[in-house]
């Protein structure tokens, strides 16, 4: 594939022209199986049921992959037919997942770009459809760049917070979710901050969450942290005002699946209440995420859809049992009861402290509770 270098590092999109892989992370942190995907069928079904995650980039990449890959093999006669089959693509992969607006913000930008190429008279069809595999294809680099540079600006701003002494010992951070090199083309958002401060030997220790219900903390984001040897320590999510109370933890630092433009930002469910207790505590809330995590177009985090999941995923445990070394299920409420499942929970604006992007951190407007964030700025 022209120019594109993958890391050696924990990824969990394989790509080279003609062939993707996913790792399933509905396996991890037990067994590490790459998946095959070989249409945009094979791509809507693996984040439909998360065998592929993290909200916002991954999804949003493999969404586009996975029609780089159908159209690698296909022909077609001619740019309307082309135009066509990429509109019928991309509103089924729509379809797959509401809230991280990462995909959504993907499609748009390759179906105007595929309407273009049919008012182009120096573009033929072979060469439109490349252009489209590049396109698709640039958004794992693009994406890693936009992490590394979420990285160095997150920490330099917690750097510059904490001049004084605790930063000789180094930060203490609490995470949620999973927003590593899993959640995204690789190094992550929020987990790509942790990095960033680790690799400048500026991390003391970092806490992460279990994630209940689907204990994206416990199984990846763990795995990560112990994979590349960070100082680390799992909780339950009902731990951590108790942990903020007792021991010496310096921010909360969280991913985003949408940011609207007032700054409210949708994530994984707990987040809100993790800023409400860091508010009390008196620690900065971080929320880092790339410019393709923000909806411009929303005003405020009232209007960003909520998807709400299977109650199953609250009545069942998927666990590895140490006896015969299996996967299996098992139910862990009583039969009957009803069940509330929300993916994702908005965290308004002013219990954010600053909004990490690739381009810069971004602070609440002066006097106002509110964030401006504006297309312009990326
Ligand atoms: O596991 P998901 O896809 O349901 O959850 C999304 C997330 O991983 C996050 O909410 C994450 O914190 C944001 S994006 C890197």
């Amino acid at each position: 594939m022209g120019g594109i270098v993958q890391s050696e590092t924990l990824l969990a999109i394989k790509y080279s022209r003609g062939s993707l892989e996913i790792l399933n992370q509905l396996l991890l942190p037990f067994q590490p199986v790459y998946d095959k995907i070989t249409t945009v069928d094979d791509g809507h079904d693996a984040i439909r049921t998360m065998r592929v995650r993290g909200g916002a980039p991954a999804i949003a990449v493999v969404a586009s992959l996975s029609l780089a890959i159908e159209l690698n093999v296909k022909s077609f006669v001619n740019k309307a037919e082309l135009n066509q089959f990429v509109k019928e693509k991309l509103s089924y992969l729509k379809t797959s997942r509401p809230t991280a607006v990462d995909l959504f913000n993907t499609i748009g930008k390759l179906l105007s770009l595929s309407e273009n190429f049919l008012n182009d008279t120096v573009l033929n069809v072979e060469k439109s459809k490349l252009k489209l595999i590049e396109f698709c294809e640039a958004m794992l680099q693009t994406d890693v760049e936009n992490n590394k540079n979420i990285g160095s600006f997150g920490s330099e701003f917690l750097k510059n917070y904490y001049k004084s002494s605790s930063l000789s010992e180094g930060l203490t951070i609490l995470t949620h979710c999973n927003t590593g090199s899993l959640a995204t083309a690789g190094w992550g958002t929020a987990l790509g901050i942790i990095r960033s401060l680790n690799e400048a030997k500026n991390l003391s220790h970092v806490y992460c969450t279990e994630t209940r219900p689907y204990n994206q903390g416990g199984r990846l984001t763990a795995y990560e942290l112990v994979y590349e040897k960070i100082p680390s320590t799992l909780i339950c999510d009902s731990m951590a005002s108790a942990l903020l109370k007792t021991k010496n933890v310096n921010a909360i630092i969280v991913g985003a699946d949408r940011v609207c433009a007032n700054g409210d930002t949708a994530n994984k469910i707990g987040t809100y209440q993790l800023a409400i207790t860091a508010k009390y505590h008196g620690i900065p809330f971080l929320v880092a995420a790339p410019s393709t995590s923000i909806d411009f177009s929303l005003e405020n985090g009232s209007l960003i859809p909520i998807e709400v999941r299977n109650g199953s995923e609250v009545s069942k445990i998927k666990g590895l049992d140490e006896g015969d070394g299996k996967l299996r299920t098992l139910k862990i409420s009583a039969d009957g009861i009803n069940i509330w499942n929300p993916g994702f929970d908005v965290t308004p604006a002013d219990l954010i402290s600053a909004i990490v992007t690739e381009k810069g951190v971004f602070e609440k407007l002066k006097d106002k509770n509110v964030f401006n964030l504006k297309k312009e700025y990326f």
